[in-house]
């Protein structure tokens, strides 16, 4: 059975303290919740990885870091490694998401570099891919994740690929309010599904979670949810109040 998974992807936001307090209030409200076999992942930015990781111990969440380096170690100011990351025990990582493809120019081929990172280093990488409105208008959606998911994920063998999740991200959903519609989101995660069993095989495709992220809150990820192909979701905004945000993690549930 494959696990369904609602991740929070804080981005640049909050101060340490503000950090601490939502991160200490959703740990509060999850004591409640039977996760079953859902997993609840919280992505705060790097400064706040370790006081994230000490709150997990006594919680029912997992740790993950918004972007890792494609480079293994060295001289590269201001960078932060996978190797550094694994060594305090982050599980997840993020990567390839539209907002580093856009303000810090990472291509399809950083992106498999930061992929190989994350899987030396043996993390569960959350991989995200999703077109433009132009490129939804022009009808080319299909296309641009597919090439986007055979450049960055298919090089990866089957056992590798095991440790990846995909996170379907329309950009013109992501911090608009305009969510994609629930029959957009399955047709988009059934075609990534159906893709993933062309290259690794029908029983991979059936294992591998396949989540929906852009503008996703407590109100629309009920019906997103119910989707047979919709696993979770990467949930940006609406992770940064621990009330709509564990609504959210109620409805995988
Ligand atoms: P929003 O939920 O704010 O639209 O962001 C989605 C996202 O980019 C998560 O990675």
């Amino acid at each position: 059975m494959r696990l369904k998974i609602v991740a929070g992807n804080w981005k640049m936001n909050l101060d340490f303290e503000e950090a601490e307090d939502l991160i200490s209030a959703i740990a509060d409200e999850l004591e409640n919740i039977d996760l079953g076999h859902a997993e609840v992942v919280i992505c705060p930015p790097f400064p706040y990885l370790e006081m994230a990781l000490d709150i997990a111990i006594e919680s029912d969440f997992s740790v993950g870091a918004q972007n890792i380096s494609h480079f293994d170690n060295g001289a590269y100011t201001g960078e932060v490694s996978a190797r550094m990351l694994a060594s305090m025990d982050v599980d997840y990582c993020i990567v390839g998401h539209s907002e580093r493809r856009k303000y810090f120019n990472e291509t399809d081929e950083i992106i498999a570099k930061k992929i190989d990172q994350a899987i030396e280093h043996e993390f569960i990488t959350i991989f995200c891919c999703g077109e433009l409105l132009s490129e939804r208008q022009a009808g080319k959606h299909f296309d641009v994740v597919r090439e986007q998911i055979e450049k960055a994920v298919f090089p990866l063998s089957e056992k590798e690929f095991y440790n990846i999740v995909i996170a379907y991200e329309p950009v013109w959903a992501i911090g608009t309010g305009v969510n994609a519609t629930p029959e957009q989101a399955q047709e988009m995660h059934a075609y990534i599904r159906n893709l993933i069993a062309s290259r690794y095989g029908k029983d991979v495709a059936d294992e591998t979670s396949i989540l929906y992220g852009g503008s996703c809150n407590s109100k629309n990820a009920p019906e997103i949810f119910a989707q047979p192909d919709v696993d979770g979701g990467l949930i940006g905004g609406a992770s940064l109040n621990a009330d709509e945000f564990i609504e959210i993690v109620k409805a995988i549930l």
